[in-house]
């Protein structure tokens, strides 16, 4: 498990890293650590903006937190991080990375965060995600995807946090995000989606947050949000909506905030907030102010 709301987290992290000035002196050459490394404890190594072109070898098998961003890694390569069982994070952002091959993270079965967020990502193969099973948070904004294959997600059984703002993403396939059966908070928001099929959200009973503002959504995708039960906050904001249907958000009963801010809209059915009793007043007001542009 890794149930932490503070970080560092999981597992029990924050006792060790106090002890790592004195792990540092004592171990540093007993524990193996790169040489290249800003600092290795034996619990953290942390190997910042370094220029580094591969991922360093030797670390410690003790190690919970690897911070490697700011590096020029290019391509993560299977058996590169083998053997660090207790990993609990993973920096690895800001880094240049354009393609992660599958199984690259196969035997980290302790890790709960990966950050891969602010590279050059353009696609992520079936298999990427493999051995992931107590991963919480996965960081992949500001990539280049531009597509996820039916089921690339199926192995994340424990993400509750998933971000994939600002990538290229335009369309939304059937099972897109099949068996993320714990998510909680999905942010799409930047992308260029203009489709989202019926089944994109297939799994997703858990959700509470979605954002998918700075698309190119025309319609509200009804069918798709319909199935999201737990849904809590929506926002559709800053996409070119020009009609909203009947019965629209139909199936959200939980729904508290929905944002649409600066959409195009034209017109408007009546009982398009069916259902929707549980709205706060803020979004009335916002309501509003759209029908009177
Ligand atoms: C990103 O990495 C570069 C080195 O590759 C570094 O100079 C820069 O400060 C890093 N940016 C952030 C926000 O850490
Ligand atoms: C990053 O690596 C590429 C080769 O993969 C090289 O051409 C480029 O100069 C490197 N950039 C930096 C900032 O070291
Ligand atoms: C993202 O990466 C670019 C290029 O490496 C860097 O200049 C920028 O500071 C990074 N931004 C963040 C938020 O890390
Ligand atoms: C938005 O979607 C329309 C089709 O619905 C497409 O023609 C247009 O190129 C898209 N715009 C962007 C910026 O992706
Ligand atoms: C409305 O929200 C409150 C919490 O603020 C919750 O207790 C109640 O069950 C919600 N009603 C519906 C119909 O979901």
């Amino acid at each position: 498990m890794c149930g932490l709301q503070s970080f560092p987290p999981c597992t029990g992290a924050l006792p060790y890293l106090l002890n790592g000035f004195l792990l540092l002196l004592l171990q540093k050459e007993v524990l193996g650590c790169p040489a290249v490394c800003q600092l290795c404890t034996g619990r953290q190594v942390t190997c910042r903006n370094l220029g580094l072109s591969s991922i360093p070898r030797n670390f410690p098998k003790t190690a919970i937190l690897v911070y490697l961003s700011g590096n020029n890694i290019s391509h993560v390569i299977p058996n590169e991080l083998t053997g660090l069982q207790k990993l609990s994070a993973l920096y690895m952002d800001n880094s240049s990375i354009s393609y992660v091959h599958p199984k690259a993270f196969v035997e980290l079965p302790n890790l709960c965060y990966l950050h891969l967020d602010n590279n050059s990502i353009k696609h992520l193969d079936p298999g990427i995600f493999e051995g992931l099973s107590n991963l919480h948070y996965l960081y992949l904004q500001n990539n280049q995807i531009a597509f996820i294959s039916r089921g690339l997600f199926s192995d994340l059984l424990s993400v509750r946090y998933l971000t994939l703002q600002r990538n290229r993403l335009s369309v939304l396939g059937s099972g897109t995000f099949m068996g993320m059966i714990s998510l909680q908070t999905l942010n799409l928001a930047n992308n260029k989606i203009s489709r989202i099929s019926d089944s994109a959200f297939y799994h997703l009973e858990n959700l509470v947050y979605l954002f998918l503002e700075g698309n190119n959504l025309t319609l509200v995708p009804s069918n798709a949000i319909g199935r999201l039960k737990n849904l809590e906050r929506l926002s559709l904001s800053h996409n070119p909506i020009r009609s909203i249907h009947r019965f629209a958000f139909k199936g959200l009963n939980k729904l508290r905030y929905l944002s649409l801010k600066s959409i195009k809209l034209k017109e408007i059915s009546v009982n398009v907030f069916f259902g929707l009793n549980n709205l706060s007043h803020d979004f009335f007001v916002c309501i509003c102010i759209i029908l009177w542009l």
